[in-house]
């Protein structure tokens, strides 16, 4: 398993946790990018993103700018991609549970690095609950 992450100038700083989470639980991460605070397109990377799991060099991606929400908009743009926004656990369960989201999306500026973390952790361990969410996601 392994997943990417992308962020722009107002989401780079969760890389490295986030990360560090996934090496502790023995799950592949790339991080492509951005690196520094400089101001970036996050369409550039959100792009990024969605071509390393449309081509399958990744299987899951996680997604930061300040509010999430270019992102979000942009990855979503990808067929194949299901992007979510969340910004405490019970969304981030949820939407795992019920989007079968492959992108986690965080909005740094408005979270803490702690409840970003507990974000990634409650998308990682929650299971798609398929059924009458299967058929709405094959709506979408
Ligand atoms: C960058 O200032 C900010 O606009 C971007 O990170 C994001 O919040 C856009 O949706």
């Amino acid at each position: 398993m392994k997943i990417a992450f992308a962020g722009d100038h107002a989401g780079y700083l969760l890389a490295e946790p986030i990360g560090k989470l996934l090496e502790a639980r023995g799950i592949g991460f790339e991080n492509l990018g951005t690196f520094g605070p400089d101001s970036v397109d996050y369409p550039d990377f959100a792009h990024k993103l969605a071509a390393a799991i449309e081509e399958g060099r990744a299987d899951l991606g996680i997604a930061a700018c300040g509010t999430g929400n270019g992102m979000a908009i942009t990855l979503n743009k990808h067929q194949g991609i299901r992007a979510g926004l969340a910004w405490n656990k019970d969304i981030a369960r949820l939407v795992k549970a019920h989007n079968n989201a492959n992108v986690l999306v965080l909005p740094q500026r408005f979270i803490s690095e702690a409840d970003a973390l507990e974000c990634v952790a409650a998308w990682l361990d929650t299971a798609f609950e398929g059924g009458r969410h299967l058929r709405r996601i094959e709506k979408i």
